[in-house]
Parts: C-alpha cells; structure tokens; sequence
C-alpha cells in the first residue's frame, strides 16, 4: 500500500479507473465498508485522507477533527488498498485558503444542496466546500467509481447530483451509495462517536431510535412529531427532524402517507458539544 502525498505522484501510478473512497481519516468500520465494496469491484482501490478545511464553519471542529494516520493506515493495509492519497492543505488548494473559500462561495451547486431546513440552514457553506474538494479530489485520483456512505445523505445527492450535471468535467464516473454501518445497538458509526462521554454515547441511541419509530408511522407528520419526542426526551438539541422526497429532498406533504412515494427521514442533532446526524429510508422493505 502507497501512501503518497504529492498529486503528481498519484497521476504518475496509472491508478486512473480506480474504485476511489474519499474520507477525511479517523477511519472506522464503516470506512472499512466502503473500501471493502470497491475492492468488489475488481479495479485498483484508492483512498483519500484529508481534513478539509473549506467545509468547516469558524466555529466548527476543524482544528481537533481527529488525526490518526497510523491506525488508519492499519485498517486500510489488510484490505488491499493500492493507494492511501494524503494531500496538503497546499497541494489541493495551491491558491490559498481564502481563494478557495472564495470559489467555494461562488460554486453553482445542485438544489439538493441548498434545500431549506437540512444542512445549509445548519452549516451555511459546509456542503460547498465538500462539493469543491471531491471535485479537485476527482480531478487528480481519476477515478471509474467512488464509494460515499449513505449516513452523509445529503452530501452523497450532492455529489450524484454535481456529477450527473457535468459529465463534461466528470466523464462516466460512477457514484456508488453504501448502506450506513451501525454498532450493535444501532448508532451510526461517526469518527465523531468518539468525542461522546459514555453518557452522551447511550443519549445518541435517540437517533436510531428516533427513525425506527418515524418508519413505524403511517403519515409523514406523525414520523415527524416521534422523531422530535425521542430526541427532546434524551435531551438532544434538534437541529431537524424530517421526512423528505428521498431524490430531491423536498418537503413532502404532512399529510400524505410516508409510502406514496420513496421518501426519507433525516436528523441533525445535539449532544453537547457533538452534532449527530442519521437517516433512514422510509420505504417498509430496507
Ligand atoms: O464524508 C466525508 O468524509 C467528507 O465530507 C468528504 C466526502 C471526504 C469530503 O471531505
């Protein structure tokens, strides 16, 4: 396994058409997953690691995201990665920071992205910085087919979307969704479950928690209010709460059914310090 730091290195290696996993580290089974889906697909797997400051808020948690290069090398090893890409902040925006966040600004991004009530409203520019950075990690890995976890639901649409809309720019690059990995008692698997105080980490269980009971509910105003309970009950801060269109992300009507058409329950939430996010789809079947 490579671990190479320098693009032009990368482009060197003809490891264009690989399976590509892009991560900002802190790696964990879910991680696991993703890589162990693009090995599946018979191609070359390549993984990012990069901490990418353009979509952290001034408030948010850039500085003490967890680093951990040496484990995450011991997780990606035995999985048969060809190649660990670990940029500089310098190497992926050689104009500066404030050019990038300046480009970030003015990206044209697709309505998944800006939809009210979700992320943007949340984390005002997070999803453009995310949308800017896979775009340069695109262009440098090259790769056929990238692996993003559907616990990020927002962000994968996004970048579906972003990728649909400029195949000029992006070619027949693939996106693959990949199931959310849990722990046994249902949490989501974040690097961020580790900043959780072991009483934080049984409140959190609220977010599973919370979706099951929406996916019980026959009507999307009715999953909406069970989600809000669960969570206010643990004492999480609900940042929202909600059913959508699962393609669009759209407001359904409250009053439909959840199963007229594929639609989606999606948290943010509050846990201290920590913010939590989770969704389920809430078709019967998955
Ligand atoms: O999901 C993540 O880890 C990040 O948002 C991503 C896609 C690697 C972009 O920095």
């Amino acid at each position: 396994m490579r671990i190479i730091e320098d693009p032009a290195e990368l482009s060197s290696l003809s490891l264009r058409r690989c399976g590509f996993v892009p991560t900002m580290g802190a790696l964990h089974e879910g991680h696991g997953s993703l890589v162990r889906l693009a090995a599946a697909g018979g191609r070359p797997v390549v993984v990012s690691i990069f901490v990418n400051p353009t979509q952290f808020g001034p408030k948010e948690d850039y500085a003490r995201y967890p680093r951990t290069l040496d484990s995450d090398c011991a997780l990606l090893e035995p999985l048969g990665v060809a190649a660990v890409f670990v940029p500089s902040v310098e190497a992926i925006y050689p104009r500066g920071l404030e050019a990038a966040r300046v480009e970030s600004a003015a990206l044209a991004l697709p309505d998944v992205a800006t939809m009210p009530g979700l992320e943007d409203s949340c984390r005002p520019g997070h999803l453009a910085g995310v949308a800017l950075v896979v775009g340069r990690l695109f262009d440098l890995v090259g790769a056929s087919a990238a692996y993003f976890g559907e616990k990020d639901f927002q962000q994968l649409r996004l970048v579906d979307d972003m990728v649909e809309a400029d195949r000029a720019r992006f070619g027949g690059l693939k996106i693959v969704p990949c199931a959310t990995i849990r722990e046994t008692d249902g949490l989501a698997m974040s690097s961020r479950n580790r900043y959780l105080s072991a009483d934080e980490r049984i409140a959190a269980l609220a977010l599973s928690r919370a979706l099951q009971l929406a996916r019980a509910a026959e009507r999307v105003k009715d999953a909406e209010a069970a989600m809000h309970e669960v969570l206010v009950s643990c004492g999480l801060e609900t940042e929202y709460a909600v059913v959508r269109d699962a393609r669009t992300l759209m407001p359904v009507d409250e009053s439909t059914t959840a199963l007229v058409r594929p639609t989606r329950a999606l948290i943010a939430a509050r846990l201290g310090h920590t913010r939590l996010i989770d969704n389920a789809s809430m078709a019967r079947e998955h």
